[in-house]
């Protein structure tokens, strides 16, 4: 992603809770928790322990064929903490391989093949999901001519008449959202719009899924930002902090809906050589009970509230939900990430003249402190 360390980079040596020690010693307050991975904050000791004993133990099995018990206990565990009645879970290593699969499913639930999805959005850069992103057409353009044309974007928060005119042909198999737009600037939805969504979708035969990649297991203050606004989509896509830092991603759904891949015939419709990672499993299954012991959708919540005050004290608007935060800072947003980044806060901007952070849930009390005040000391 395009942030201030790409011009200026900052070599990474070493990484614990909110903080970051670059090879020459600096030490930085990670404001984005690595692209919002390190919701724990970094190198969480249960995670790094359980992925080390699983280390010892078995490092890589076969992908789809032969299960092990880490990636049992990661399913087990994440068939508890998931809304609703999502039970079945395809993994992935990527964000976009667990958005690809969402797509992949809900194509052979409906048998159709067109997705609804938003302006702004943001679903990860594989080429089966390229099309579906509409937060720079730059990512998209120089690869057209390799893209199915079969998204429909609305604008975010659109109408239920434009939701209605879009589900109106019959060809929609999926409708798309993040319940809170992340990359896309940070916005939380306008109230009911996730419930009109619903509606709308399922009057019309296609399915819902939900991406929480980003705003998922705990970042805005609740387990899933979905089911808090009142929606449990048909499909929800998860990554990000799953891992607590390893690569892994998945995504679940309901029994009803992936009945649709039906019984295997010997070769996989749908699988990866590091299907179901060990390590990653491992990994996973530590940080959803560090997560859970930590009551970290608590602590976001608390961390939020607190500096969204403390923002507001010093004259600026903040919007989003939880620790998805977006700060308008009225100036230059590369530029203002640029600057704090020498007073040493990694942040990226959002939009022109906003910044978007996703801090880990650990950051103290002490370091929001510091960061409003380099803030304002930067835009003086
Ligand atoms: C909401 C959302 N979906 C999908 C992705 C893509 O994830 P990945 O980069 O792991 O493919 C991201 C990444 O930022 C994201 O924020």
């Amino acid at each position: 992603m395009l942030g201030a360390s790409e011009r200026d980079p900052v070599v990474w040596q070493e990484a614990v809770g909110a903080n970051v020690q670059d090879v020459d010693g600096n030490v930085f307050v990670d404001l984005i928790a690595g692209y919002g991975v390190a919701l724990l904050g970094h190198r969480p000791p249960s995670v790094v322990a359980a992925a080390a004993a699983q280390a010892n133990q078995l490092v890589h099995a076969m992908g789809d064929t032969s299960p092990d018990p880490a990636r049992i206990r990661l399913l087990e565990a994440l068939g508890e903490l998931a809304p609703g009645e999502l039970r079945v879970t395809l993994l992935g290593s990527s964000g976009s391989d667990a958005v690809d699969a969402a797509v992949k499913t809900a194509v052979l639930a409906t048998g159709r093949t067109h997705v609804v999805a938003f302006d702004r959005a943001y679903h990860g850069l594989a080429t089966g999901v390229l099309p579906l992103q509409a937060y720079k057409h730059a990512f998209t353009e120089p690869f057209a001519g390799l893209l199915a044309d079969r998204v429909r974007h609305l604008p975010w928060g659109c109408t239920r008449e434009e939701l209605r005119a879009a589900l109106a042909p019959g060809d929609v198999a999926l409708v798309l959202a993040e319940p809170v737009q992340g990359r896309g600037g940070m916005h939380a939805p306008p109230a009911g719009w996730l419930q009109m969504i619903d509606e709308e979708t399922h009057a019309h035969g296609a399915l819902l899924a939900f991406d929480e990649i980003q705003c998922g297991l705990g970042r805005t203050g609740e387990w899933w930002a979905g089911e808090a606004l009142g929606v449990v989509p048909d499909l929800l896509c998860v990554g990000k902090a799953l891992g607590g830092g390893f690569p892994l991603s998945a995504c679940l759904g309901t029994e009803a809906v992936m009945a649709a891949w039906g019984a295997s015939t010997g070769e996989a419709l749908h699988t990866q050589t590091f299907l179901g990672h060990p390590v990653s499993c491992a990994a996973a299954a530590a940080s959803l009970r560090a997560l859970v012991d930590g009551d970290i959708p608590a602590k976001a919540a608390q961390s939020s509230r607190f500096v969204r005050a403390l923002l507001a004290e010093r004259g600026f608007d903040t919007r989003g939900r939880g620790l998805m935060l977006g700060v308008e800072v009225g100036r230059d947003g590369l530029a203002t990430s640029e600057a704090l980044l020498q007073r040493g806060f990694i942040t990226l901007p959002a939009g022109a003249t906003s910044l978007g952070l996703t801090p880990p849930a650990v950051v103290t009390e002490a370091q929001w402190t510091a960061f409003v005040d380099a803030l304002v000391e930067v835009c003086a």
